[in-house]
């Protein structure tokens, strides 16, 4: 049987011991804080009993997949790992040790990888002696019901490495999509201006947020609105990965951080989590009302949705990831009604160059300028399908 080791049973750790033990491998799953072991593992158990009640599998399948998890505070049950994935806090100096020590308990050939978000793979891999056997495997939250992972070769990383990691993945019931190593990889970079473009619509006074979030939602298709969304995740969480990418990019104007989300932060209004953020969760609470019309609506709708989609290009034209690939991460990745390639080619390249470039023109900000790849396709004429 192939045994996967995980380091951090946190939110993500204890989602991918899950997946990796229903798929039938063995796992150990090692964590510093002994309070934490103990509680992901009341809290498996709890998810396995509702898949019970809910009929998702039988008891002794549920028993099964609890069997295969061996939680544990000692590094020493790594050994005979086929894959070892990181999943502890997204520190690099605190990341480099636990790397160090990783390679020290395992066998030559296991494969290491790091669920990191934002930090550099190639970084990461720098700490190994042999970086050849390591790759980033990107899951998204909650890991045992989002279908899609990114898979992320470092610039050490080997061939037969990202082909082994996919092929387990997919035998994990994953889809994989493969991403190079820049900021965001796909879906955390691509899906910048849902929440960017939404509060600088905001910021410009243009509409509230749940204008913009009606308009996003009914209008647009999405699933929830940028500001539900924000107060989903968490304001202070959305707005570090924000500013992360932002650096990153050496400052790409594209990404900038908004003031509004800063203060929502400085405030303590993280959204749900702290009874308040973009809106109040507090006990009867009303929801303010949206304006709903069409014409308001359609114009938040298509500013936020020709920056997604300029986004999209532009990881294609700098070869980020493949046409399809692109569009998977977004529909499986963060549940957009289409993949934002398609939606260009309904909405027409020309549409979104002019749009873009009506945006350029009355902002004379680089935010809104145009990617070559759509201006270059529309030149010829032609679609991304
Ligand atoms: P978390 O805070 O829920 O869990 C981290 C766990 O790591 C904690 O239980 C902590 O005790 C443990 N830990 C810290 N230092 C350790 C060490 N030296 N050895 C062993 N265990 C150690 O964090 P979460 O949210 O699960 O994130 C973990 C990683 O996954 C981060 O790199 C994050 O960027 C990434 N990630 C998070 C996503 C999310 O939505 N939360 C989505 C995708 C990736």
């Amino acid at each position: 049987m192939l045994k996967l080791s995980v380091i951090g049973a946190g939110t993500m750790g204890i989602g991918i011991a899950q997946v990796a033990a229903t798929a039938g491998w063995d796992v150990v799953i090692h964590d510093i804080n002994n309070d934490t072991l103990e509680k992901s593992s009341v809290s498996l158990g709890k998810v396995m009993n509702r898949l019970v009640e809910k009929e998702k599998i039988n008891q002794a399948t549920a028993d099964k997949i609890l069997e295969r998890i061996n939680f544990t505070e000692d590094r020493q049950y790594f050994e005979d790992s086929d894959l070892v994935i990181e999943a502890i806090v997204e520190n690099m100096e605190i990341k480099k040790k636990v790397f160090e020590a990783i390679e020290k308990s395992v066998r030559k050939d296991t494969i290491i990888a790091s669920n990191t978000s934002s930090l550099s793979l190639a970084s990461i891999g720098s700490f190994l002696e042999n970086p050849s056997r390591f790759i980033g495997i990107h899951f998204f939250n909650p890991a045992p019901l989002m279908p899609l992972v990114e898979i992320i070769p470092a610039m050490q990383t080997a061939e037969e490495t990202t082909r082994q990691a996919k092929d387990w993945l997919n035998s994990w019931n994953k889809l994989t999509v493969l991403a190079k190593d820049t900021p965001g990889f796909i879906v955390n970079r691509v899906a910048r201006p849902f929440y960017g473009e939404s509060l600088r619509i905001y910021e410009e006074n243009i509409a509230d947020f749940a204008t913009i979030d009606w308009a996003m939602k009914e209008l647009g298709g999405f699933r929830m609105g940028p500001f539900e969304l924000m107060d989903f995740i968490g304001n202070d969480i959305n707005y570090v990965v924000t500013e992360t990418v932002f650096q990153s990019f050496f400052y790409d104007s594209r990404y900038r951080p908004s003031f509004t989300q800063k203060r929502m932060v400085e405030a303590g209004f993280l959204g749900r989590k702290s009874g308040q953020g973009y809106y109040d969760y507090s006990e009867g609470a009303n929801k303010p009302e949206s304006i709903r019309d069409e014409k308001l609506g359609n114009k938040i709708l298509y500013r936020t949705l020709v920056m997604l989609i300029n986004e999209a290009a532009d990881a294609l034209f700098l070869n980020i990831a493949s046409r399809e690939d692109i569009d998977t991460a977004m529909t499986k990745g963060v549940n957009y009604p289409k993949g934002l390639l398609k939606w260009a080619d309904e909405k027409g390249i020309g549409w979104c160059v002019e749009k873009l470039d009506g945006l350029y023109e009355e902002y004379r900000e680089d935010r809104y300028r145009c990617s070559p790849l759509l201006r270059r396709m529309n030149k010829g004429g032609n679609t991304f399908y």
